[in-house]
């Protein structure tokens, strides 16, 4: 079983190799020169103040709740109150919130840890002046408090149990969101982590319905109209092929969602989602599947549309591929026209997923919210149950995702956005904060073009916390450039803002950050929320060129003449570089950037651009050659090793080590083939693992190691089903 298993594991990765391949050649040729980064930053060239809080075991740091002058952090039996402008701990307006012994002793008689057993709160809400909805993982047993401020004091109004509201394990992806006097929450509803929901008292979605979710992820939610909208990745169902794949997903119901008739009265009757696809587009578009994180809904200027309503959203490809992230924007209006759209259906198990006709849906079209969900006809109610499921999938604005990092260390693992940053000469952009699992954060301006896609430009990228150590959380702080990051053990507010590092006018203006303005008057490059006064300031985010350096910042009629004077023309720039060849090394240091000449300064501009490129691209060549051909080599030796070891009965001594040294990287995907004792509990894998380490070099360890991996799984069957 488990070699037809492997064979058809290693088809679909043998099948999508060559594809991934001229993928990102295709991709280094069409992307990477416009993401190149202009600037990193080591850990120590950044001012920061960090939050530890509990110093002597790990916070699971989340962020609650945050307003104009306080940030909220949930952390291990209680909530840090500090101000965002400086990180001071209100120590006074700590809320300490631990579970009680007979909660914790039960807790450790379940088989959890110590550190297991504590309350970690995870959800907080300002339900009314004064009022607060708090929610605990509660060692493990989910609780819900309702807080009262009263002259200076908080006092419990009401205690409950949070199971449906609440994780039970402080890592599980969660989301809730308070709307209209409810609680929506998209959690797990028992112990184990195995019945998924999307509940809001007392709807719920299905139990064990795969078609509505299967092993999800949940990663934000958001209000958007009468709707609920919940972003998260799942295993797909409606993919038929060998192996088991992840899809990104938007689902929503109704905010009045009343509940259906009869015995469905505690279920959603307006439960749909639908598939996002952040791709590069081609004949074999290449997919960004799994998603990370989202911003909330921002207004702006988008593709020609005024009052566009969007999304900026980090997806990344899964984790046994070569590591790629995207930035993609999703409209709302988009979103809500695929749930407008038709339905799919698969008429039984093994058929494929085909669009309902649109004679065959019901009316009123099911999912929408209506005045009484209770007096829908069964008709509707049977529908939506079987049919969750969009045909269509979600495209991204300007059908491609904003940015992409093809990186063989990190990937993209959360995003925020400081909106509609407005310029000196009254343009707006957005600067986008993205963080990565190896502890960065990059800065990147998203810069609209009149013509085509708008172009992310990446201002610099900058170490935060220690490669190890992913971002789980941004958030945007009052100053430019200020942000929050978090990860489970520390807070970090951090300062990513670069004006004061440069004395010449050229380089804060290709910069092209819109944080960032040269003041002529004073001869430096200022932050522009420091500035009394614009009048004085030049900026150029759309061109990042230097030609303004050069006008007489004085007579401002004559530069914004100028400005509309002087388009750079983006093809001749590009072409620039395409007959410039990639293989020279240029002297960026040694460019003159003061010539008055138009055409002087956009050679300037591109070919300190250029180098980046060049260095980038050929690493990411060699990369992905040498993964790649360490990659067929491996199965090579996989294959032989595996053939050898079934004809010999005293296989040598190498061969085991090398074996068993595989058997352990190909854990992950072998365990694809089991999808439901995957998510069983992570936990206890982590504990058998622990109590009995692998012995890499015994002989018949192989034998062992198999034996115990499988034994766990059996023994978590066992307990859980
Ligand atoms: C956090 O501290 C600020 C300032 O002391 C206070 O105004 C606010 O009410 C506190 N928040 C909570 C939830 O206690
Ligand atoms: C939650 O998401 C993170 C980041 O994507 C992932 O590493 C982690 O395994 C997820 N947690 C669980 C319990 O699946
Ligand atoms: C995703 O978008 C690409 C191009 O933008 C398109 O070719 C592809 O068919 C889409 N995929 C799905 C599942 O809709």
């Amino acid at each position: 079983m488990t070699s037809s298993a492997f064979s058809c594991l290693s088809k679909f990765n043998l099948n999508l190799l060559p594809f991934i391949l001229i993928y990102f050649i295709k991709l280094g040729h069409g992307w990477l020169p416009n993401t190149s980064t202009k600037l990193i930053n080591s850990a120590n060239k950044l001012s920061s103040i960090t939050f530890r809080g509990n110093t002597t075991s790990l916070d699971h740091f989340t962020v609650l709740y945050q307003d104009e002058n306080s940030i909220l952090l949930g952390g291990r039996n209680q909530i840090y109150n500090l101000s965002v402008f400086d990180f001071n701990e209100r120590r006074d307006s700590t809320i300490f919130w631990p579970s009680s012994e007979a909660h914790s002793q039960l807790c450790n008689l379940k088989g959890k840890f110590e550190d297991d057993c504590q309350n970690y709160i995870r959800i907080l809400f300002p339900t009314a002046p004064g009022k607060y909805l708090i929610c605990g993982t509660n060692s493990y047993k989910p609780i819900c408090r309702i807080l009262q401020e009263k002259n200076g004091q908080i006092i419990i109004e009401k205690e409950m149990e949070g199971i449906g509201l609440c994780p039970y394990d402080p890592d599980h992806n969660s989301t809730s969101i308070y709307s209209n006097g409810h609680l929506f929450s998209a959690t797990v509803a028992d112990f184990s982590g195995t019945d998924p929901l999307i509940y809001r008292e007392p709807l719920r979605t299905e139990l064990s319905d795969l078609r509505q979710l299967n092993a999800p992820n949940f990663v934000s939610t958001l209000t958007y109209g009468d709707y609920i909208y919940f972003f998260f990745r799942e295993t797909a169902v409606e993919y038929m092929n060998c192996g088991k794949v992840i899809y990104s997903r938007v689902a929503r119901v109704c905010k009045h969602d009343k509940g259906g008739p009869h015995q469905s009265r505690d279920r959603w009757t307006t439960f749909l989602k639908a598939r996002l696809n952040c791709s590069v587009p081609g004949d074999y578009p290449f997919y960004f599947d799994e998603i990370q994180s989202t911003t909330s809904v921002i207004e702006g200027n988008y593709g020609g549309n005024k009052n566009a309503k969007i999304i900026y959203s980090a997806l990344t490809t899964p984790d046994n591929a070569i590591g790629g992230s995207a930035i993609c924007i999703f409209d709302m209006e988009d979103v809500q026209s695929v749930f407008q759209g038709p339905f799919k259906h698969q008429d039984s198990i093994n058929a494929n997923w085909l669009p309902v006709p649109d004679n065959k849906v019901p009316s009123p079209r099911p999912g929408e919210c209506v005045q009484d969900s209770r007096v829908l006809a069964d008709k509707n109610v049977n529908f939506i149950k079987t049919h969750p499921m969009m045909e269509k999938a979600v495209p991204p604005l300007f059908g491609q995702p904003l940015l992409i990092r093809i990186s063989l260390h990190y990937r993209f693992t959360a995003v925020t956005v400081d909106p509609q940053v407005r310029t000196v000469n009254d343009e707006t952009y957005d600067v986008i904060y993205v963080g990565t699992d190896d502890g960065k954060i990059l800065k990147v301006v998203n810069i609209p073009s009149s013509t085509g896609p708008p172009q992310a430009v990446v201002i610099s990228e900058n170490e935060i916390f220690s490669r190890k150590t992913p971002v789980k959380q941004l958030r945007i702080a009052p100053r430019y450039g200020r942000v929050i990051a978090v990860s489970k053990a520390e807070v970090k507010l951090v300062t990513i803002n670069h004006c004061e590092h440069y004395s010449r006018c050229s380089d804060c203006l290709e910069l092209r950050d819109p944080h960032c303005a040269w003041d002529s008057i004073k001869g430096t490059c200022v932050s522009v929320d420091t500035a009394t006064s614009f009048r004085y300031l030049i900026q150029d985010i759309r061109n990042g060129s230097a030609v303004r350096c050069r006008i007489q910042p004085s007579d401002n009629t004559i530069t914004t003449k100028e400005d509309n004077t002087i388009p750079i023309d983006k093809n001749s720039l590009d072409t620039d570089k395409d007959l410039i060849d990639p293989l020279l090394n240029l002297d960026t240091e040694s460019t003159d950037c003061n010539e008055v000449d138009g055409e002087k300064v956009k050679g300037c501009a591109s070919q300190s651009k250029l180098t980046l490129y060049t260095s980038e691209y050929l690493h990411i060549i060699v990369a992905v050659a040498s993964l790649a051909g360490l990659f067929v080599g491996f199965l090579c030796g996989y294959l032989v090793s595996r053939r050898f070891h079934v004809h010999s009965q005293f296989p040598s001594p190498t061969f085991i080590e090398q074996h068993n040294h595989l058997d352990r990287l190909t854990v992950n995907q072998t365990s694809f083939l089991a999808p439901r004792t995957k998510t069983v509990n992570l936990d206890v894998l982590n504990v058998s693992t622990d109590s009995l380490p692998p012995k890499k070099d015994n002989l018949g360890s192989l034998k062992n190691l198999n034996i115990t991996n499988e034994g766990t799984l059996q023994k978590i069957k066992k307990t859980y089903i």
